[in-house]
């Protein structure tokens, strides 16, 4: 649908700003940041995480007490969707050194450093391989290899900040010394970053940066980084063996308390098998299709939060749960785009969130939280500031067309061709008009407590990627993501494949923690007919499906 007349004349307040506020940026006139003190005063206004009655109190498992969204309580207060009683564990379909549960960043990652250890590797995956938000992440991966310019350690100051100085240290620390040798990784496998034409890498600012270090290619970097993983893991079918539309519902343990692989689900075929491993790597993704507080999502179909409830039901704890990533831009027009990721690429090239007043209200590379709390203000209807679209939604304008005035004509096309294609599918043209955007569900910040080398309070579990927590503290920089699924995807790979040879007695394969887990469901009186993992969502129930379709907008038609 191309933008009505009542929002192209909406639109014209935003040109008539336009010049001031480009003249403004050629000169260096930076619009004021938050100051660090009043973001808490904001983020407790207006971010999703603090309003009130979003969440509750879990009953069950090892962060019983632990208050977190409804939506990840009410899976992981549900029912394993096998009966321990009739499964015959005996009865194993594939056994492995290393079985990679998931097939995104993460799993690919752990696969093929597994595979490199010297391990047999079977890697499972719901859908298809690379199906999965890494795919679908597009502004870039942080790295400090500017030497001089840059290093790990202003990398470390910039994610302990974002993360309101709340993050694992040593995750950190981990993850921002690998940062470089993870992109030479990538390189020599032949991911294909932007470069100028000397062939030195092109960086740029995201939000919360204090130099220059988001390496990209183009605006597709997850799926140049993605197609280069998978294209690496199918290139080696003598040492891993990829099961694809598999997805895992349970986890075995044994009866000394050791991972000893899992139960996997035939989505064609519509069977229970089992897998043993000597050692297993949970690497599931997020959490955005449960659509926490109705909010759209970014999130690829996949992303139902099954190793959160896999990992739990099995004795792991929780960290940062409570805390949600809402992109401070997702499209909220046209209806069909909704949700639809449009990368902070944008701001870091120059564009301005303009209200409907065409004035910029928010300084463009805050965190996330931040950025995106402001936005939620403006839309307000303390503010009444958002521009309501033709549905009955607010959102914000994002001034694309000030970067082909700061960067030259064209700048638009060629930076983000994908957007440009998909905005003239409906006769929009984001070189010259703006886009309406609002927050949009995109990441789990938190998830299973894991140490640096990804390992569990469960022996031979190791988790990597989004279904972990604590590296991002309470709230992930932009470009941290591709970062964290390489680097922890990589260590849990060898560490499971070094678990995977140790000679140490391993105990009887059993599901006695699901039983376990059903006993402690029934003495905390939880009463549902709920069954978890939810593997996809069920957009033909009506309750879903008015999820997906609204947003958590305010205020009151101008
Ligand atoms: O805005 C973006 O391109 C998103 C990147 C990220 O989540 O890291």
């Amino acid at each position: 649908m191309p933008y009505t007349p009542e929002l192209k004349k909406l639109m014209k307040v935003v040109e008539k700003t336009r010049p001031a506020r480009v003249q403004r940026k050629k000169k260096g006139l930076e619009f004021s940041a938050i100051p660090v003190d009043d973001r808490q005063k904001i983020l407790k206004k207006y971010h999703p995480d603090f309003k009130s009655g979003n969440r509750r109190k879990i009953r069950v498992g090892p962060s019983k007490g632990y208050s977190i969204s409804h939506e990840v309580v009410d899976l992981l207060e549900a029912h394993s969707r096998v009966d321990p009683k009739k499964i015959d564990l005996s009865r194993v379909a594939y056994e492995t050194d290393v079985l990679v549960i998931g097939g995104g960043g993460a799993g690919a990652s752990a696969a093929l450093l597994a595979q490199e250890s010297g391990a047999g590797v079977l890697l499972a995956t719901k859908l298809r391989m690379g199906d999965a938000n890494t795919m679908m992440a597009e502004g870039g991966i942080q790295a400090a290899t500017k030497r001089g310019k840059d290093s790990p350690y202003y990398h470390y100051l910039d994610v302990i900040g974002g993360g309101h100085f709340s993050n694992d240290p040593k995750l950190v620390s981990t993850l921002v010394l690998e940062a470089p040798k993870v992109m030479g990784w990538l390189e020599k496998m032949g991911t294909m970053f932007s470069k100028f034409p000397d062939g030195t890498l092109k960086t740029m600012h995201g939000g919360g940066t204090s130099r220059k270090r988001m390496h990209y290619a183009g605006e597709i970097t997850g799926a140049e980084i993605m197609r280069t993983l998978r294209d690496e893991v199918k290139n080696r079918p003598e040492n891993i063996k990829i099961i694809e539309f598999s997805p895992a519902v349970e986890l075995v343990l044994t009866n000394k308390g050791q991972c000893a692989g899992a139960i996997l689900y035939n989505l064609e075929t519509e069977e229970y098998f089992v897998v043993h491993a000597k050692a297993t790597v949970l690497a599931t993704g997020g959490s955005g299709r449960l659509h926490m507080q109705g909010y759209m999502t970014t999130n690829h179909y996949g992303a139902t939060g099954d190793g959160l409830i896999l990992g739990y039901r099995a004795g792991v704890k929780l960290r940062f749960l409570h805390s949600v990533q809402y992109h401070p831009t997702g499209a909220v027009f046209p209806e069909q785009a909704e949700g639809l990721l449009i990368t902070e690429k944008f701001r870091g090239a120059g564009a301005n969130l303009v209200n409907v007043d065409g004035e910029q209200f928010v300084y463009e590379r805050e965190p996330r939280d931040v950025e995106a709390a402001a936005v939620i203000r403006e839309c307000s209807p303390d503010r009444g500031k958002g521009v309501p679209t033709p549905t009955g939604k607010f959102g914000v304008w994002l001034d694309s067309p000030m970067i082909e005035l700061l960067q030259g004509p064209g700048t638009v096309k060629r930076e983000f061709p994908g957007k440009c294609i998909l905005f003239r599918r409906y006769e929009i043209d984001i070189s010259k008009e703006p886009m309406l955007v609002h927050p949009t569900l995109h990441y789990q910040n938190g998830g299973l407590e894991i140490d640096e080398s990804c390992q569990t309070s469960v022996p031979g579990l190791f988790v990597a990627g989004e279904v972990s927590g604590g590296v991002h503290g309470e709230n992930r920089l932009m470009g941290n993501s591709l970062l964290d699924v390489t680097v922890f995807g990589r260590i849990a790979g060898e560490n499971a494949a070094r678990y995977s040879r140790a000679k140490s007695p391993r105990g009887k394969p059993t599901l006695e923690h699901v039983i376990r887990y059903n006993r402690e469901l029934e003495k905390a009186g939880v009463k549902t007919d709920r069954i978890a993992p939810m593997l996809l969502p069920d957009y033909s129930n009506p309750e879903v499906r008015k999820r997906q379709l609204t947003t958590q907008y305010q205020g009151t038609l101008r």
